[in-house]
């Protein structure tokens, strides 16, 4: 496989062309940003990390049945994943009260949200990403309501795979972000990432963060942390 330009730079990850049209390359860099893009760092080994840690949770929600962009690790910061159209939504699945939730409705962090909640956020950093509901997803042509439903049930799904998971390494999935595209057939697939750069993960016991809070918040060992929580769930890093 031939890594050709780039395609596009994000704020932590890059995708570039490959020599074949239906796969690219997607680079995960040691940048790290909070607060839409406002805070930005260099954490060393956060790209090797992050790309191996959603190889392995790609992989697990693989063999239950989601499908994902992910094809293979190529390098230690780099992944082969199928193009995908993007959806411009992000897809947020809660089961406990923590970050903008709890600033939106003054609710105690920390609240079981039971049955968990979902939230759509438009993926537009210079706007705050803004929540937006189904009404403007298909108003805007976003998606359409058939795909709306599905990436609902698919981040359900995840979530059912992810939280036993997680409680077996003895920690809460608190919350998470997922995002979809489409294939070349239009079928809905999990892209981007799956890492604790867009998920919250606490100690079941003692409640300590384990995710990219630890950055926002400055409460350092952020990437020590990361490799902890792979740790704990099978993946020696
Ligand atoms: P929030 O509490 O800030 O709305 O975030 C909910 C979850 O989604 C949290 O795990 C962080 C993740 N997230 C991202 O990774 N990127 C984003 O742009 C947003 C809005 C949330």
């Amino acid at each position: 496989m031939q890594k050709g330009e780039e395609l596009y730079r994000g704020k932590a990850k890059t995708v570039f062309f490959t020599d074949d049209p239906n796969l690219l390359i997607l680079e995960f860099r040691n940048d790290t940003s909070a607060f839409d893009g406002e805070k930005i760092e260099q954490l060393e080994r956060k790209g090797e990390v992050n790309n191996k840690f959603n190889h392995f949770i790609m992989q697990q929600l693989e063999s239950a049945g989601v499908k994902t962009q992910v094809e293979n690790l190529v390098s230690d910061t780099e992944s082969l994943v199928k193009k995908l159209k993007m959806i411009p939504v992000e897809c947020v699945v809660r089961n406990y009260a923590a970050g903008s939730l709890c600033r939106r409705l003054g609710v105690e962090e920390g609240k079981i949200l039971n049955p968990p909640t979902f939230e759509f956020f438009l993926k537009n950093d210079a706007l705050h990403d803004p929540m937006v509901n189904e009404s403007h997803i298909v108003g805007f042509e976003w998606a359409t309501q058939a795909q709306i439903d599905e990436m609902k049930t698919l981040s359900f799904k995840v979530n059912e795979v992810l939280s036993p998971l997680f409680a077996k390494g003895g920690m809460l999935l608190v919350d998470f972000k997922l995002e979809f595209g489409t294939d070349s057939q239009g079928n809905i697939v999990l892209g981007d990432e799956f890492t604790p750069d867009g998920c919250r993960l606490w100690d079941s016991e003692t409640k300590k963060k384990l995710d990219k809070d630890r950055f926002r918040q400055g409460l350092g060992s952020v990437v020590e942390s990361y490799i902890e929580v792979a740790s704990r769930i099978g993946l020696d890093l």
